[in-house]
């Protein structure tokens, strides 16, 4: 597969959409191949800012540049005005802009911003439960003791914050907070429930369940794949062999359960029709987290192969599929992404963390840049 002819293929797309979305963020589209473009009210904008940064990596051109500096501005208006900021999804928002400025240039404006997104996000710490508070305000009744399993992809900003500070606090929550993930979020048969209640004044643990896949107990494929990718990031900061192995075995499940064009459908419990909608971004997600492990197993480990094909099987299926190829009309780089299926929000859609992920995988591919999860 000739990843690089890809990445020249997106980078067509991307300068057609500097043009249509200028400051604004795509989020997904809604069945018409045009994105929804919103202004720093969701979880999603930091997407398209990392798409700009990978795009300026690979080409040095100053229009992408130029564009990925002015959205890490908006970035830091969003933080001062704290907009939308009550969630634990700052890490998504600020990785892939603040923090990617200052990994690629070193600007320590920028690496203040993700310094302070950092501090917003201990915010959501509650010491009782020992947990990162997925939603809601301190004390919601629904919520108050929530995590869910997309939090381990929040976490790499905490690591980085506390090897950029020497603070400890950081590192330490969201040790605390991925252990119990591995413990309460990954079942004993390698899937994984996409939430889980704890009792938020004794942390004592309650149940599993779902917010947007299938059912409770179902395995909603898009968490699976945070987990992998998040898992392995916990293990580059850790070392901690049990991150590993939980990245290893929820990865296993995940390729053991695709079907024949080795894409996933949006939820691995959801009976299988002919019209049951694919999420490619999980397949995405899911490509970078087996670059992510295959990078930390040493060359003779019988399943460093096994990953890596696996990883380029399904990168090969999603261009070959999936993929849009350098249009200049469509506006996302991967077809059948799904957000929401049972809430019917882009059940089939373009959905930017598909984007951002698929152009990240291609780059890891490509030359190993492996995207602005940790530093280089
Ligand atoms: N993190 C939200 C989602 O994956 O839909």
């Amino acid at each position: 597969m000739n990843w690089t002819t890809a990445i020249e293929q997106t980078l067509r797309t991307t300068i057609a959409n500097l043009s249509r979305f200028k400051t604004r963020f795509p989020h997904v589209s809604n069945g018409d191949g045009k994105y929804e473009l919103l202004d720093h009210t969701s979880w999603t904008e930091g997407f398209w800012s990392g798409i700009l940064w990978l795009s300026y990596e690979y080409t040095n051109d100053e229009a992408f540049r130029e564009a990925a500096v002015q959205s890490v501005a908006s970035f830091r208006e969003r933080l001062e005005q704290d907009k939308q900021l009550d969630h634990h999804d700052i890490g998504f928002l600020y990785s892939l802009s603040a923090k990617a400025q200052w990994i690629i240039e070193g600007d320590e404006a920028a690496k203040a911003l993700a310094l302070q997104a950092a501090d917003v996000l201990m915010k959501r710490w509650r010491s009782g439960s020992q947990l990162i508070q997925a939603w809601g305000a301190e004390g919601d009744p629904e919520n108050g003791g929530r995590i869910i399993i997309d939090c381990l992809m929040n976490l790499p900003l905490l690591y980085w914050a506390t090897e950029q500070t020497g603070n400890p606090d950081y590192a330490a929550a969201a040790r605390m907070h991925a252990e119990k993930s591995r413990r309460f979020l990954v079942r004993g048969d390698d899937s994984s429930y996409h939430t889980f209640y704890f009792d938020p004044d004794t942390g004592h643990a309650i149940r599993g369940g779902t917010h947007q896949g299938f059912q409770d107990g179902s395995t909603w494929t898009r968490g699976q794949a945070w987990g992998i990718y998040g898992f392995a990031l916990a293990y580059r900061y850790f070392q901690e062999p049990a991150f590993l192995e939980t990245s290893k075995r929820l990865a296993r499940y995940f390729i053991a359960h695709l079907p024949e064009d080795h894409v996933a459908y949006w939820d691995f419990d959801a009976p299988q029709t002919g019209g049951t909608p694919r999420d490619s971004s999980a397949s995405a997600i899911t490509a970078c987290g087996l670059l992510e492990i295959v990078g930390h197993l040493s060359g003779d480990d019988p399943e460093r192969e096994v990953l890596l094909a696996a990883a380029q099987r399904s990168m090969g299926s999603l261009i070959e599929h999936y993929f849009t190829a350098g249009s200049e009309t469509e506006e996302g780089f991967l077809r059948h992404g799904s957000y929401s299926v049972r809430g019917g929000a882009s059940p089939d859609d373009f959905v930017i963390w598909g984007d951002y992920f698929f152009l990240e995988a291609l780059m890891r591919l490509n030359s190993g840049v492996p995207g602005y999860w940790y530093e280089r």
